[in-house]
């Protein structure tokens, strides 16, 4: 593997889910593939669960990992070529990426949709630059439009958890008081996609992900209707995608929050998140504290998804 940037990169999705149980079994056995090798993780947005796991996955791996938060120490940087570099910033990115990419063998970026021109942050101008630029393989540990890390584990908890070999797994939006990307649902409608899941999506009107991402999976405003018979609630906040309502909040209907009594409605559902969650407005406490919220065991499943990639890029130097 050279770059990992969505479900296109990882291959053969039950190899890759194989490789995943391998790691989560035998978690030291690979540390000599890493030795002297550094692995230099770059965040524009702030981090927790993918900072740490990350970093695990490279030391599991024997790595030596380098982290830098760019707007924490770096120099600010100037992303616009032709610009009068005048202002405030006083590198070009240009510039800082090849630096960077000789500092290190790997390098994971993390860069969200800026919300100010929806062509960039789709052309994933950040993330590109880096791979275009540094001379190293790159991962994304969330982009512009995906979550790829995320959404690897997210499939690794399903499988799991699974009691039936085509689960039916509904991804519904749910209010957030501040406009968030579709990273997160995008990457999810594209990993749970490329399984033979039951995948519903439901949203109120106007939250419509682009098409690309939706693919073959059913769109249900009825939330109610969609919650029905469902094993798996993958509840997640975005934005609206669609023009000319990109990057806006349309809805804070808290009828949308998850809460017992329509996780009633399910076939005894697991309740999943990315984290971080905002209690009562995208979840219920019940809800997330209760027996069927498996929050906890996904995020730790974020170390697997990350080894098997850096493992796959380790393996291809
Ligand atoms: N789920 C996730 O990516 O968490 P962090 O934003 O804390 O890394």
């Amino acid at each position: 593997m050279r770059n990992f940037t969505s479900v296109h990169d990882i291959g053969d999705l039950n190899l890759a889910l194989e490789k995943a149980m391998f790691v989560k079994e035998h978690p030291y056995a690979d540390q000599e593939i890493g030795k002297n090798k550094t692995l230099l993780l770059i965040f524009f947005n702030s981090s927790l669960r993918t900072r740490l796991s990350t970093q695990k996955a490279g030391m599991n791996l024997g790595m030596n990992v380098i982290v830098l938060d760019i707007n924490q120490g770096a120099w600010k940087l100037e992303t616009e070529r032709g610009v009068i570099m005048d202002g405030d910033k006083p590198e070009h990115i240009l510039e800082a990426i090849p630096v960077m990419g000789s500092y290190c063998d790997i390098i994971g970026v993390r860069s969200f949709a800026q919300f100010e021109d929806k062509k960039d942050d789709y052309n994933e101008v950040i993330l590109n630059q880096f791979i275009q630029h540094s001379g190293r393989p790159v991962f994304s540990m969330e982009a512009a439009t995906r979550h790829p890390l995320q959404s690897f584990a997210d499939l690794i908890t399903i499988e799991e958890y699974k009691k039936k070999e085509r689960p039916k797994v509904v991804l519904t939006w749910a209010p957030h008081p501040k406009a968030l990307p579709q990273a997160v649902p995008n990457s999810f409608a594209e990993w749970m996609n490329a399984t033979d899941y039951e995948f519903v999506i439901t949203h109120p009107e106007g939250y419509e992900l682009d098409e690309k991402f939706v693919g073959n999976a059913v769109i249900e405003y009825d939330k109610e209707k969609a919650y029905k018979g469902a094993d798996f609630i993958y509840a997640k906040n975005w934005a609206a995608y669609q023009d000319p309502n990109y990057g806006k909040i349309l809805s804070t209907d808290r009828s949308w929050t998850v809460d017992s009594e329509k996780m009633a409605l399910t076939n005894n559902a697991y309740f999943m998140h990315c984290l971080p969650v905002r209690r009562n407005m995208i979840v219920s406490d019940e809800v997330i504290e209760g027996p069927q919220s498996i929050v906890i065991p996904e995020a730790a499943n974020r170390v697997v998804s990350a080894q098997v990639v850096l493992k796959e890029i380790l393996k291809d130097l």
